[in-house]
Formats: structure tokens, C-alpha cells, sequence
């Protein structure tokens, strides 16, 4: 490989080359400030590759101030700088370079490498590395697999920077001659550069002291500003609940002295694994009872917890490049649902998974944007941090942890530390570790981690009443994607049970087992199989895939009959509620196809509308059984895909349960907010979830009363979630007391940027065409800004892909809307623009009329991107 690579072509995953040069050690010097910081860097570098090869830094943006190697400041001759870095040609094996560099974070609108949060007079310093950021601080071999000790000394104006973080335990402080505060950092742990991390200005701080497992002391503190600091306390004892988790289910304990978090409103994605330094989007961080809601607190505690796991999982093992991505973010993520499962309830954290991979993963790997969960090519790394990688990642790790058993499970990950500690590892490694400490050859699921796409599953049963078995065929297909036209077979565990007519577990033998167990896994291998079943009654239904057992979409030819039966009897949770989904999908798809009368409609409403009888259904979970999928969902099911016809088709399925419970929704909505104080325990929150769900339902049955509930629930209630539950629905179904509701809630929540992203994201998906005009009269809107991420996805994102109505407005409006918006972002923050133009994949699916017209917008756009970010999203789009 060259020392310098071309950025024209690809990054493939096939040639990858240990790096030429390690960096033993990093001392990072800033003098910070605002419009103009100062970066000295003394990089102890070691030859690794062969003798003679040049060394070859990345560095972006930099202005070099200067330059010396082992003291002695080169000429300019001997070194060669372009946009994308520094060669040396002449090196010796081992030296110490010194670089000192400038640059303006003021001006830093892309919001990676050193930035500025907020405005300049009050905001504060902070940087982003992952995944190439830190060549926007310094010359460096920016890539994953160069593991270096780090120094760092933050020197700043005490008035402006009272406080001054890094990466590591504290080492020292002071105030120098000329008045400036200073701070040294020192991490004893070897990391790569993407986890590097400063924060610099005036933070509150909140403070906990934590004594690990293995009798480490460690203080643990969360900064924000100061209007933020008192909506910290939910976040520290998120934290607190993450690292006992972590000691206890997978022996591993924090590994320095302090810990820190840092909350900022302007940043590109939820948050980041900094070591030792975790810098998070406010968002997912601040909660307090009067501003957030229900799922706010979830996500916080997930999110925190998530950047926690990853301190043994991405940074004390990190990956070897970013094709490994998803090994460090995938099994994060599971790790992350475990702990949340066991925090709150077990399959209703199992529902929401499931329903954030159908609605953006199962998306993805059936569009142009399609890769599989380790990609083998990217142009724009930051285009790679997807659903994919991450959710369907989680998935495969899942997969393989329900493979090996807890107690394999747990060996596995033992091993995989142990072996791995301090490196960067590969998929390989991984499937290595976890077999090898069991016995087991895991390496079938590298086909997992290789192909992309959705594979589909068609079950079938048969029983022979003669010989008493029951026999379940199995075959597996997965369709073509971009650049993988073949597919192979995959290793799909099927978790089962045959139940009796009363949805009791049959006892299932197989023809050598000798014990009877309720339930069973079953592994597909190949394109097909048989798995036989022995001494057996004649079972009434099949429950398939339990849990979700594998990220597939299974076809097992149920009729509304039998799945009405699951819905009533299935034992298992997480299926039962998978039944009521698949019943709508039925009655959805005659809705859909004209058919308004057709049985199965009439089946999912009484079968789904008996539940609200049943007091033995938790009522969160009796929420979603009512709910059918989401339209996102839905659109898969609509070819070529007319966005209106799916939103109309599922509002007949919403109307028409309505119309059977409206009395009884009204009255259960009565009384699960009688008793409502706002509390944060379980049983509260399922309550509220229950209490929005019949409120909607009502709002269809009898607009008029539940619409004058709403106002009062919108402007009283005594929690968030109501609040906005209730506000939502009155703009959503254009209630007369919509507008002055809406005025309310953003004066109440003037100053409150994470609150009015609500607001903003309620209006960007109104389901009706007029939404286009009023999402565009706030973007022109002085709250409304581009340069803010957040704000960004919570009015554009939110109406790109959500609103089937107004964004897909048939005469273009809402495409050009976005298309507009997308040109002058690009130019701001090329993450968050290819993020948003991620919503424009599906053009190819549009029925004709629309579909010209985004075609038109994409093709347009992709003329005009500037950024590779953006310019790769596109032209996979267009491909
Ligand atoms: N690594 C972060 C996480 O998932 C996500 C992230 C990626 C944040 C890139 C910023 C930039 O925890
Ligand atoms: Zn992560």
C-alpha cells in the first residue's frame, strides 16, 4: 500500500496493511482559545513497516505553525504538505516529531475535531474525533490500529475556560505567569486517536463518589451549564446502575480514577465513548419530571449506559479499522438492551428493538443503501454509523450469545477480553474468542457480518397423526442488494413452540433427544431443512422465532384465524404481541387492495379490541397490542409504494378499532389519569403509555370530546409524556384547539431547546399536505437553525421520514423543501446533511408521479454536493 492513500477510490476492506509507523506516546500541548488554539504535539514515533517506507499523517484544515524532528526544526524541503496531510520521506526507524499547529474552532461548522458549543461569548470548547476528526487537531496516523499513550496539557484564560478536561486521571494544575489556568491529563490506557477528547469553558459540574468491585475509588461527574447541571441527577444514577451492571454480568470494572460526562446541545449524533470522557448530546442526557418524557428517561439511561459499556467494549478493545465497526458498536448495543431489559420490563425492551430494526433497519437492507453489517468498501466512513451496523449488529451478537448459552456466553466475552485487551481486534477475533472458549466453530456467522440484505424465512408444519410427528420445514432466501447479486445461506436459530389448543407448551422431542423440553432452537443451516418432532399431539399452532430469535422476515403462512388464537393464548410475551402485529399486517394488506369489508379486519379488531377486558394484560403491553405496525413498517408492504395509500390504509385499521372501543377507551383513558402524579416507577410510566394509546383511540372514535380532554391534558397534565402525547394528537388531527395549544407549549418552553425540538418534530409530521408550508414557514422561523444538529433532525429529519403525506405531497413540494435545505447544509455540516439525505433512498419504489419528481431533486442534489459525505449518500442513491 502507498503511504499516502487516494482519496478518488475506495476504502477496501481487503487491503488492509498494518500501519508503517506506530506512536508509542502523544504529548498534546493547547493554548486555547476561541477564534484561534494552538496545537503542539510531540509524537514518539517507531518504525513498524519496512525500512525506507515515508511516514505519511493526516492532518486536515491545520495551519502548520511548525515543525521538528528530535529538536531539529525541518526545512521545507524535507517534509510535503497537501489537504489531506504531511509526508516525511527521510525517516529513521524511531523518532520524536514536533508539530505545532493552528486553527479557529469558531468557524469549525462540521462540528468534529476542535469546535466551538453555543455562541462565542458563552459557549464552550469541545472536540470530536470519531472517526476522523483528530486530523482536524493535529498531523497523525488517523486510523483505529495505532494505539498510543497520551499526554494532554489544556492552558486557557481561567475567566472564559474555568474548566479544563481531558482524556485520564488529573496530573497537576496551576496558574502560570501570565495569568492563564493550566491542566494536565494524563491516560495510562494505549488508545486510538477517534477517542480523544478535551472540553474547555464554564461548566457546572455534579459529583459522585463510586468505589468499583475491585476497591478503586472513582469520582464520577457530570458538567453542564448552568441551567442544565439540575437535570443531571437521572444521567449520574443511570451511570451508577451501568458500571455495577457491567462488574456483575460481565466482570468488568472501570478502569481510572475519575469519569466524566459532558453535556453539549450541538452535536452530530447521541453521544460519545471519549475515554474516560464521554461528551453526549444534551438530549440524551438532561431529564427532569416537567420536561421529559416516558421515553426521554429510557433513552437516557440507554444511552449513558451504552457509553459506558463501551469502555471494555471499543476502547480497552478497539477495532482494527472501520470496517469492524459493528464490533465494537453491535455488540455495545446488545450489551446496552440486556442492561435496559433488566432495568424495566423484558419484552417490551425486546418490542422496541424489533421495532426500531423494521422501521429503519429492515428499510435499509432492502434499498439502494444496502451494506452488509461489516461493510467491504466505504468513500465516507461517517455514512457507515447505521442501523445496519449498529441495530442489526446487536442482532447478530444476540444471535450468537442465545448460541452459546448464558454461561457460554459469558466465557466467550472472558476470553475475548482476555485475549484482546489493550488491541484492535477484528470480527474474526471475535467469532474466535467466543468459539474457541467453547468448543464451538462460530465462523458460519461470518456470512452474517458479510452479506447484507434481509433474508426471508418460510416455515411450514406438517403433522402426521399416524406416527404422532410434527414436521417443520424450513427455507431461507435472501434477495439481492447492491453489488451482491448471489447470496448464500445463513445459520438461523428458530426459536420454537408447539402449542395445544389451550396455548400450553407441548413437551417436544426429537428423534435422539431424550428429554422433553416446552421450547426448543432449531438451526436453518442451509437453503432448507426438516426438523422432526416426535411422540406429539397434534399441536393447534406453532409460535415461531420467539424473541426474535434471528433478524429475519418469516413467512409461515398463518391465517388470521390462527393468529387471532396467538394473540389470545401465546404464552410468550414478546410473540404474542408479534401475532397481534402480524394480524394487522393481514387486515392491512386488504385494506390496502380495496378491500374493506375483508374478514381480517374484523378479525384484528375484535381479537386485539377483547384484550382491553383482560386486567391480567400489563397495560404497556396492552398499548402496543393495540397498536398496529407503524406506517414505515407498513410501506414495505405497498408496491410500488403510494405514501398517502399507506397512511389512509392504516388510519382505516386505526379507525376502525376505534370505532368498537371508543366508549371503553374513553373510560380507561379516565381512570389511568385519575390516579396519574407523574411518577418515573414502571407501573406509572405503563400506565401513561396505555392511557396515550386510548386517548388515541378516542380522539378517532369521538374527536370532539377527547379533543377537549386533550387541551386539558396538554396544558395540565402533570408529566411530559401526557403533555405531549396530548398535544401531538390535537395537531395531528387538526383539532380546533390545535393552534393555541401549540402557541402555549412553545412559550412555556422558550429557552428550553431540547422541549421545543418537540415541538418542532410534533409539526414536521402532521399528516395532512398543508404541513409542507408550515414546516417551511419554520424553517424561515428565528428559533429555527441549520448549524444545529438537533434542530436539524427534529424539524427536517422528522419530516423527510415521517410524513407520508406532506413530505410525499404529490405535486413535489416537500422534496423541494428538503432538496433546498440540503444544499446549504452541506456546505454547513456534511454529517448531518447525508444523514437527512438518507431519507430520499426509497425514490425507486415511488409510484410513478412521485417518483419522477424525487429522482429529479436527487439527481439535482447530487450535481451540487460538495461533500464526500453527501456525494457518496447520493450517488449509492441514484445507483
Ligand atoms: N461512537 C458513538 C456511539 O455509538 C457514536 C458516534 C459516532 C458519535 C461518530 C460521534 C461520531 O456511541
Ligand atoms: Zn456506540
Amino acid at each position: 500500500m502507498p503511504a499516502k492513500p487516494d482519496r478518488e477510490l475506495p476504502v477496501l476492506l481487503r487491503e488492509y496493511r498494518p500501519p508503517a509507523w506506530r506512536v508509542d506516546h502523544v504529548d498534546l500541548e493547547f493554548d486555547l482559545g476561541i477564534h484561534r488554539t494552538r496545537v503542539d504535539a510531540r509524537l514518539t514515533l517507531r518504525r513498524a513497516g519496512p525500512a525506507g517506507e515515508p511516514l505519511f499523517l493526516d492532518g486536515e484544515g491545520l495551519r502548520l505553525v511548525s515543525i521538528a524532528l528530535d529538536g531539529r526544526p525541518l526545512d521545507v524541503t524535507e517534509y510535503r504538505l497537501d489537504e489531506h496531510g504531511l509526508t516525511i520521506a527521510q525517516m529513521p526507524d524511531g523518532a520524536v516529531l514536533h508539530t505545532c499547529v493552528e486553527l479557529d474552532p469558531s468557524t469549525n461548522s462540521a462540528l468534529q475535531g476542535l469546535y466551538l458549543s453555543g455562541t462565542p461569548e458563552h459557549g464552550f470548547l469541545l472536540t470530536q474525533c470519531e472517526a476522523e476528526g483528530f486530523r482536524r487537531i493535529t498531523f497523525f496516523p488517523d486510523r483505529p490500529d495505532v494505539l498510543a499513550r497520551y499526554t494532554t496539557t489544556l492552558r486557557a484564560d481561567p475567566a472564559r475556560f474555568p474548566i479544563l478536561l481531558a482524556n485520564g486521571n488529573p496530573a497537576g494544575t496551576g496558574l502560570l505567569d501570565d495569568g492563564r489556568l493550566w491542566a494536565r491529563w494524563d491516560d495510562p490506557h494505549p488508545k486510538p486517536c477517534y477517542l480523544f477528547a478535551l472540553v474547555a469553558g464554564r461548566l457546572e459540574v455534579l459529583e459522585r463518589a463510586f468505589v468499583t468491585a475491585e476497591g478503586r475509588a472513582v469520582t464520577l461527574r457530570i458538567y453542564a451549564e448552568a441551567d442544565a447541571i439540575d437535570r443531571c441527577g437521572y444521567a449520574m444514577d443511570a451511570l451508577e446502575r451501568a458500571m455495577r451492571w457491567d462488574e456483575e454480568h460481565y466482570g468488568r470494572c472501570y478502569d481510572l480514577d475519575v469519569f466524566h460526562i459532558v453535556a453539549t446541545h450541538d452535536f452530530n449524533m447521541g453521544a460519545m465513548e471519549n475515554k474516560g470522557l464521554n461528551i453526549f448530546n444534551a438530549k440524551y442526557l438532561l431529564a427532569d419530571p416537567a420536561r421529559s418524557t416516558d421515553d426521554d428517561y429510557r433513552h437516557v439511561e440507554a444511552i449513558v449506559a451504552h457509553e459506558y459499556f463501551h469502555n471494555w467494549t471499543g476502547n480497552r478493545v478497539t477495532c482494527r479499522d472501520w470496517f469492524q465497526l459493528s464490533l465494537k458498536e453491535g455488540l455495545t448495543v446488545f450489551r446496552e438492551q440486556q442492561f435496559s431489559a433488566d432495568m424495566g420490563s423484558h419484552v417490551l425492551k425486546r418490542i422496541e428493538d424489533v421495532q426500531l430494526l423494521r422501521r429503519a433497519q429492515f428499510p435499509e437492507d432492502a434499498g439502494p443503501l444496502a451494506h452488509p453489517v461489516r461493510p467491504d468498501r466505504y468513500s465516507a466512513i461517517d455514512n457507515f454509523y447505521t442501523a445496519t451496523v449498529y441495530d442489526k449488529g446487536a442482532e447478530l451478537v444476540r444471535m450468537l450469545a442465545g448460541r452459546l448459552g448464558p454461561a457460554g456466553w459469558r466465557r466467550g466475552m472472558d476470553e475475548y477480553f482476555a485475549r484482546h485487551d489493550g488491541e484492535a481486534a477484528t470480527v474474526e477475533d471475535f467469532l474466535a474468542a467466543l468459539g474457541e472458549a467453547n468448543e464451538v466453530d462460530l465462523r458460519g456467522y461470518l456470512v452474517w457480518y458479510a452479506q447484507a440484505g434481509t433474508p426471508q424465512l418460510l416455515a411450514s408444519g406438517r403433522y402426521d397423526a399416524a406416527h404422532r410427528t410434527y414436521t417443520l420445514e424450513l427455507r431461507q432466501h435472501t434477495a439481492p442488494t447492491p453489488g451482491q447479486d448471489v447470496k448464500q445461506p445463513l445459520p438461523v436459530p428458530v426459536r420454537l413452540a408447539l402449542l395445544d389448543a389451550g396455548g400450553q407448551p407441548l413437551p417436544l422431542r426429537g428423534a435422539s433427544a431424550q428429554a422433553a423440553v416446552s421450547e426448543c432452537v432449531v438451526e436453518l443451516r442451509d437453503a432448507q431443512a426438516a426438523f422432526t418432532f416426535v411422540d406429539i399431539d397434534r399441536p393447534r399452532a406453532a409460535s415461531l422465532l420467539r424473541g426474535f430469535s434471528a433478524p429475519v422476515r418469516v413467512e409461515a403462512g398463518f391465517g388470521a384465524d390462527d393468529l387471532a388464537f396467538l394473540v389470545r393464548h401465546e404464552s410468550d410475551g414478546f410473540n404474542r404481541w408479534e401475532a397481534a402485529q402480524q394480524l394487522a399486517r393481514l387486515a392491512f394488506d386488504r385494506v390496502l387492495a380495496g378491500d374493506l369489508r375483508a374478514a381480517e379486519i374484523g378479525v384484528w379488531v375484535s381479537t386485539v379490541s377483547a384484550l382491553l377486558d383482560d386486567n391480567r394484560v400489563e397495560p404497556a403491553l396492552l398499548a402496543e397490542l393495540l397498536t398496529p405496525p407503524d406506517a414505515l413498517e407498513l410501506a414495505e408492504r405497498c408496491e410500488p409504494f403510494d405514501p398517502a395509500a399507506v397512511y389512509r390504509a392504516r388510519e382505516f385499521l386505526e379507525k376502525s378499532l376505534a370505532q368498537v372501543t371508543g366508549a371503553r377507551v374513553a373510560a380507561r383513558h379516565g381512570q389511568l389519569v385519575e390516579a396519574e402524579q407523574g411518577a418515573l416507577d414502571g407501573a406509572s410510566q405503563s400506565r401513561r403509555r396505555l392511557a396515550g394509546r386510548c386517548l388515541g383511540l378516542w380522539m378517532r372514535a369521538d374527536p370532539t370530546a377527547a379533543a377537549e380532554v386533550a387541551a386539558r391534558r396538554a396544558a395540565q397534565a402533570p408529566n411530559m409524556t401526557e403533555r405531549l402525547a396530548a398535544l401531538t394528537l390535537l395537531a395531528h388531527h387538526g383539532a380546533p384547539q390545535a393552534e393555541a395549544a401549540l402557541g402555549d407549549f412553545a412559550a412555556r418552553y422558550a429557552d428550553d431547546p431540547i422541549t421545543l425540538d418537540k415541538w418542532f418534530a410534533l409539526q414536521a409530521q402532521i399528516p395532512a399536505e398543508a404541513a409542507v408550508e408550515r414546516v417551511a414557514a419554520l424553517r424561515a422561523d428565528s428559533r429555527f437553525n441549520l448549524r444545529n444538529p438537533n434542530r436539524v433532525y427534529a424539524l427536517l429529519r422528522a419530516f423527510a421520514a415521517r410524513n407520508l403525506v406532506a413530505f410525499h405531497r404529490p405535486d413535489g413540494a416537500g422534496y423541494a423543501l428538503i432538496e433546498d435545505c440540503l444544499v446549504e447544509l452541506d456546505a454547513i455540516n456534511p454529517t448531518t446533511a447525508s444523514r437527512l439525505a438518507a431519507t430520499l433512498k426509497d425514490w425507486k419504489r415511488l409510484e410513478p408521479t412521485r417518483r419522477v419528481l424525487l429522482q429529479a431533486s436527487v439527481e439535482r442534489l447530487a450535481a451540487a454536493a460538495t461533500s464526500p459525505d453527501l456525494a457518496d449518500i447520493l450517488r449509492r442513491t441514484l445507483a
